[in-house]
């Protein structure tokens, strides 16, 4: 595996980014670092992570674009996140769609996939993960918890990174059958949710997602597909 490990650098997404622009990297290549001074979360959002406490890190996804979208690629990342979680280090964690991994319902994990296109093709992905892991102090967070939190123990950045990209590897040759598992882990599957939007508040039970990636609701009797600028999470 080809793995970059950077005392500091603005976004592992935009590091990974232009070093491929540059130069062609392996499938897979990784840059983690120990502090991002413009780490990027969802939204336009910033990602603030304590120096050196924590795994920002992004993985570049070259391969098996054909037959995965954007929506499924995400699937895969985030069922994986939780599968090795539960596997490797026993603990649970559910997927708050789209893009937040929670565990005891305070968020772990925040994933960032930047599609990049070519000639309107997919050309690549960068897979940008932050995971909380030896902070002990979330300051102005207080839904954000940390590994450490959780189980009393410190962690080993490097080790717990090589673990984790080993399943994701893994999963990888069979990404369809991973993606299968998205709503067994999905936060608030089968139950009755309040969310916000523009209109008011928007009562339903999660049904799962579509194909594009929107929230299905069944609102009434009636299944409707949501996406992130119409619902927000209360
Ligand atoms: C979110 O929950 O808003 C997504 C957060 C994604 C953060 C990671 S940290 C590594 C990678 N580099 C970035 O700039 N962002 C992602």
């Amino acid at each position: 595996m080809n793995i970059v490990k950077l005392h500091a650098t603005t976004s592992t997404n935009d590091e990974l980014k232009s070093r491929f622009r540059e130069s062609e990297l392996p499938h897979l290549t990784t840059i983690y670092t120990m502090e991002q001074t413009r780490g990027k979360g969802q939204q336009g959002a910033t990602w603030v992570s304590e120096k050196g406490k924590n795994l920002t890190f992004s993985v570049l996804i070259k391969e098996n674009l054909q037959k995965l979208s954007p929506f499924k690629l995400n699937q895969v990342i985030s069922v994986t996140i939780v599968e090795w979680l539960k596997d490797e280090l026993q603990i649970q964690s559910k997927i708050k769609w789209p893009n937040d991994i929670l565990s005891v319902r305070h968020k772990l994990c925040g994933i960032l996939i930047e599609n990049v296109f070519a000639k309107d093709k997919m050309a690549y992905s960068i897979i940008g993960i932050g995971l909380n892991v030896n902070q002990e102090e979330f300051v102005d967070l207080p839904k954000a918890i940390s590994l450490k939190q959780i189980t009393n123990r410190e962690f080993d950045l490097e080790e717990l990174l090589i673990s984790f990209l080993e399943h994701l590897k893994k999963n990888l040759r069979n990404p369809l059958q991973i993606a299968q598992n998205y709503n067994k882990y999905l936060f608030n599957y089968q139950q009755f949710t309040s969310f916000n939007s523009s209109s008011g508040t928007i009562e339903g039970i999660v049904k799962g997602t579509d194909l594009d990636g929107k929230l299905i609701l069944e609102v009434q009797g009636e299944q409707k597909a949501f996406d992130l600028k119409e619902l927000q999470w209360v």
